[in-house]
């Protein structure tokens, strides 16, 4: 048993589909009557929102549940997520998180964030009017744990939920990253695959609002001038000024990939030292792939952002990064506000070319 706020365990928790709710179990709410219920629930990083959806139910105002009721007298809940239809019992696992509940109507803040994450986890609140009702909000204290929480042979799910689940996302809610998490993530970008095994990146990583707003006002100015250039009206100029800038300044979380090339063989001729470069840009869309997956299997999302390749210096200056880390992306990061458009792809047999013995 492990009793904290476990990151792992609350990493199970947001990778779970559903839960279970026990509200009137603490000792302070005299007319509270113990109740389970099962739950769709998101994780914003900091609260568990349970929605008071319009599921049928036996009562119609959804302050008059028994787990509304419960709550307003004893605000002491847990919630079960467990991990318990497998055959094989050396991988059952559950987490329950013990925490302080309230319900919070539309418009309070977190309400409208919570919504989005919702409806990216769960298609059918789509379609279900769940911005205009209460949600329960549940702020953990602490987790208990038991079990394979921290599975890692779970290659289906990699595949599937994964692989083809994550997408690049531009905006984001202020739920913060929690910094064990950030850590997690850059841990994977170290794993990649990289020429000789030199590992020619370095990454820059910042929460911090000041550090967030000084870079995006930095490069900013050089995009002014970029679009100036290529003879962009004044007006779509400062729109795409304003959603770039915004993009950066109100992700709670930003990681800046760099090229670290002076670990590299070295060559006398041109063309070889090209391709060790080459090699090393290659190794690090690696490292950053590793990471965009880390933060989706971790609940999180991540967007790709070119332009600091087109400002280096600035990027340096702005971060008072040494000359020998050359910024390569800026990778926003955070939890997505709204379930991005899917991409398509080209179907596979236009990108191959198949010369198969069987
Ligand atoms: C090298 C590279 C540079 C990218 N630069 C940007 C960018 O500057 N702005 C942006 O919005 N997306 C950028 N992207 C994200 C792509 O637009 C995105 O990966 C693509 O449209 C596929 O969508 P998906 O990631 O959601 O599957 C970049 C992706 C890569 C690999």
């Amino acid at each position: 048993m492990v009793t904290m706020i476990d990151p792992a365990a609350m990493q199970f928790v947001a990778q779970r589909p559903v839960g279970t709710l026990a509200t009137g179990t603490g000792t302070s709410g005299g007319s509270a009557t113990p109740s389970l219920v099962p739950i769709c629930y998101c994780w914003d990083g900091q609260d568990l929102w349970v929605p008071l959806d319009t599921k049928p139910k036996r009562v119609s105002d959804p302050r008059h549940l028994r787990r509304v009721r419960n709550i307003l007298a004893e605000p002491s809940v847990q919630v079960c997520v467990q991990d318990y239809l497998r055959d094989a019992w050396t991988e059952l696992a559950y987490v329950i998180v013990h925490g302080q509940a309230r319900l919070v109507e539309p418009g309070a803040p977190g309400h409208a964030d919570a919504v989005a994450l919702l409806r990216a986890k769960y298609r059918q609140y789509h379609t279900m009017p769940i911005e205009s009702r209460p949600a329960i909000a549940i702020r953990p204290e602490r987790t208990t744990s038991w079990g394979a929480i921290a599975r890692r042979s779970d290659r289906p799910a990699l595949l599937e939920s994964t692989i083809n689940g994550r997408r690049s996302v531009r905006r984001f809610t202020q739920a913060p990253v929690p910094a064990e998490m950030l850590r997690q993530i850059v841990e994977t970008a170290r794993w990649a695959p990289s020429p000789h095994g030199r590992q020619p990146w370095r990454f820059f990583v910042t929460t911090r609002a000041e550090t967030r707003a000084h870079l995006a006002a930095a490069m900013g100015d050089v995009w002014q001038s970029t679009l100036a250039q290529d003879g962009e009206s004044a007006e779509i100029v400062a729109q795409r000024l304003e959603i770039s800038r915004t993009r950066i300044r109100t992700a709670p979380a930003i990681i800046i990939p760099c090229l670290y090339l002076e670990d590299l063989d070295q060559y006398p001729d041109v063309e070889r030292q090209a391709a060790e470069t080459t090699m090393a840009v290659q190794s690090l869309g690696a490292a950053i792939q590793n990471m965009l997956l880390t933060a989706y299997h971790l609940g999180l999302d991540m967007g790709w952002m070119c332009a600091p390749l087109f400002c280096q210096s600035i990027v340096q200056h702005a971060l008072d990064l040494p000359a020998t880390w050359l910024p390569q992306a800026l990778l926003p990061l955070g939890y997505a506000a709204l379930d991005p458009k899917r991409r398509e792809r080209r179907p596979l047999d236009d990108l191959t070319r198949w010369d198969l013995t069987n």
